[in-house]
């Protein structure tokens, strides 16, 4: 083998290396930058009011399910990004709006307006009509998510799970 055919090997092998290396490097480099430039592209998506329907949809003293899609979906997500949420409208422009989710473990309550509770499928938690906690498992009662009411429309800040965090 010429010292000419060891150079260029020794050189290919030299670049391939740092190609490879910049290719490792650009992989690990994307979600660090992409982490530390993520104050500058938040959006409050988060915090947009979202629809539930006009106000006469919800009788007043009942309590009905109502559907939305959540504000980060995409147009792939498909029935993904559909959930629930119940929606109690006590009298006049005065509601709770629950999430579905269990307080316990997250399984979706029911309503039953025989017994005005909602039931969990899962291990049995019950929740009062005003979503406080009435027996079984779960700690506390359902969490609810803010709304308001505008241009007739029932809004919710669906952005983010309406949790014990979530509170301000
Ligand atoms: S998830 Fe509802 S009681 Fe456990």
């Amino acid at each position: 083998m010429s010292e000419e055919q060891k150079f260029s090997r020794r050189t290919l092998l030299f670049k391939l290396g740092i190609l490879i290396n910049t290719i490792v490097a650009v992989i690990v480099a994307v979600p660090v930058v992409g982490y530390l430039l993520s104050p500058l592209l938040k959006t409050d998506r988060y915090l947009s009011w979202i629809s539930l329907g006009d106000i006469g949809d919800f009788p007043e003293g009942q309590t009905r399910l109502a559907g939305f899609r959540s504000p980060f979906g995409s147009a792939w997500d498909g029935a993904t990004d559909e959930t629930a949420c119940w929606v109690r409208r006590i009298q006049g422009n005065q509601f709770q709006v629950f999430a579905v989710d269990c307080a316990h473990l997250g399984c979706p309550v029911r309503w039953f307006p025989q017994s005005e509770l909602f039931m969990c499928p899962c291990h049995g938690g019950v929740y009062y009509a005003d979503g406080s906690r009435a027996a079984g498992p779960p700690p506390r009662g359902l969490f609810e998510y803010p709304w308001k009411v505008q241009g007739g429309k029932l809004m919710i800040q669906a952005g983010q799970l309406p949790t014990l965090s979530t509170r301000a």
